[in-house]
């Protein structure tokens, strides 16, 4: 171990938890106490229940599970979205780094074959179709501009107020229209290599023409769009925005119903979680308001993993440029998170267990996290192998730009793991899910 390393690790071990904003030692709370407590907290960090932008256009809908379940929004035929985000998984694919095209067996049990490892998880696809999501992807590569209504992506064909695809953009309704006509021009998630170096236009209408070409998928593009002489891969996009917001909506968890009045949806044990995550936890320093995010970019000191050699990961930085977002990635929301595993960017963590251990002490996933763990639980699905940067340099550049709003030394009891953890497994899981 470093001096460095030494000194920051005797200093965070010495400065106590901070505490909580209201001194409340939560384990002592009876029912009415916890819920006037919880009221506070309710209106201090503005948590409501997410509310449907748009109510179920049935022929839209249709068109985007069509697509949204097709392998022909992939130039070779062989991946769909839902390989990767499976209704059955989460709306993820349970493993840390997503496989791309090209790889072995059915969307049952994928292994690696010929495919490309992404460098970051899928995400989970609950409530990521709201207006009220800015950004999506880990870096916020694409966002959504509600009041001037426009989107910037990754293509400067599609950005800003005035771009080169206007009809294209004029069906980026929300975040997700765009995001969607990303992932089939991305090498290592459905493009692969053919049209290799080719313009995003040139792939979406390659991928545009593949889907006219099925007489099915005409006929509910004809549904969805009647009257539309001209499609272009903006319909597709609004298409699957629109499955997405209606399908992977969620607003029944036993904290919706609380939030709604019914003070018994959440048990004694679940109130203290809920306290915990507001006060010593300081979970909602960044999980907050309507979706559990609000929407920031944050460091929270997740080692540097990938596959075959790590990535140095730069997250928000990489769209930005600006030093300032170095290790920077999106606050994911946290509803339905009993689903997702594994969790993070990567996935270093395979069970909330251990999200809740890295909070209580960041700085040991920071400097002792060991891949090693991946490849003994995901091993059979990858050929390669998960290693980590263990680069002094980059570690203290990660280190040194931490949010100021991740606690280093959390030191919670066993009993508020647990209260924490049943908030996060139960009170937050849809009750369509079980
Ligand atoms: C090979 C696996 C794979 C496929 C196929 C795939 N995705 Fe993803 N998806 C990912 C990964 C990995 C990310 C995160 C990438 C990043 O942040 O850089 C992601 C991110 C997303 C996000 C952003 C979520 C958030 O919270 O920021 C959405 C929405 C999404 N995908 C929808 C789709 C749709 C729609 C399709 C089909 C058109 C699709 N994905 C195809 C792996 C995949
Ligand atoms: C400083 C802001 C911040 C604080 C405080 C914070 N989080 Fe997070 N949380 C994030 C960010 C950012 C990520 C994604 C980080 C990454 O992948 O590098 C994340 C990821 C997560 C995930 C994984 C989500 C997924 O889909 O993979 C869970 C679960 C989670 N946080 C729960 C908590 C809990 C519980 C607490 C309190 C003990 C907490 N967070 C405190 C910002 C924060």
């Amino acid at each position: 171990m470093t001096k460095f390393f030494l000194m920051t690790l005797i200093v965070s071990i010495l400065i106590c938890p901070q505490e909580g904003y209201a001194n409340i030692p939560s384990a002592s709370l009876n029912s009415g106490t916890q819920d006037k407590a919880l009221s506070e907290y309710i209106k201090k960090f503005n948590f409501t229940s997410p509310v449907k932008d748009s109510s179920k256009n049935l022929p839209l809908y249709e068109l985007g599970r069509e697509l949204f379940f097709s392998t022909k929004m992939s130039l070779a035929g062989d991946i769909s979205c839902a390989h990767c985000h499976h209704p059955t998984r989460g709306t993820g694919d349970n493993l840390p780094l997503a496989i791309g095209t090209g790889a072995e067996g059915d969307i049952a049990f994928r292994v690696q074959g010929n495919a490309g490892i992404t460098t970051r998880n899928s995400p989970a696809l609950w409530n990521r179709s709201l207006k009220s999501v800015k950004s999506l992807f880990w870096d916020g590569r694409v966002s959504f501009h509600k009041n001037e209504n426009y989107v910037m992506t990754p293509s400067e064909l599609l950005s800003g107020k005035d771009p080169i695809l206007a009809d294209v953009a004029k069906e980026m309704i929300n975040a997700a229209a765009a995001q969607a006509l990303f992932p089939p021009t991305s090498t290592l998630e459905m493009k692969g290599p053919l049209l290799d170096g080719e313009p995003e236009d040139i792939v979406w209408n390659a991928i545009l023409e593949n889907l006219l070409k099925e007489e099915n998928l005409r006929s509910f593009f004809s549904f969805a769009y009647p009257g539309v002489e001209e499609l272009n891969i903006g319909h597709v996009g609004k298409a699957i925005a629109h499955f997405e917001e209606i399908e992977f909506f969620v607003n029944d968890t036993p904290w919706d119903d609380y939030l709604s009045g019914q003070k018994e949806a959440l048990s004694i044990a679940e109130k203290r979680g809920a306290i915990l995550f507001m006060d010593k936890a300081k979970c909602a320093e960044c999980h907050s308001g309507e979706r559990f995010s609000d929407n920031s970019f944050e460091n929270i000191m997740i080692a540097d993993i990938g596959m075959k050699e790590a990535p140095n990961d730069m997250g928000r930085f990489d769209v930005t440029a600006k030093d300032e977002d170095k290790y920077k990635f999106l606050t994911p929301g946290l509803r339905n998170i009993s689903q997702t595993a594994p969790y993070m960017h990567n996935g270093l963590f395979a069970t909330l267990e251990e999200v809740i251990d890295h909070y209580d002490h960041p700085m040991r996933t920071l400097m002792h996290f060991n891949p090693e763990v991946l490849n003994e639980r995901f091993g059979k699905f990858y050929n390669e192998k998960f290693v980590r940067s263990w680069d002094r340099e980059k570690v203290k550049a990660q280190f040194d730009n931490k949010s100021s709003k991740l606690a280093m030394n959390l030191r919670l009891t066993e009993q508020e793991k647990e209260d924490l953890l049943l908030f996060l497994e139960k009170s937050l899981t849809s009750k369509k899910i079980k």
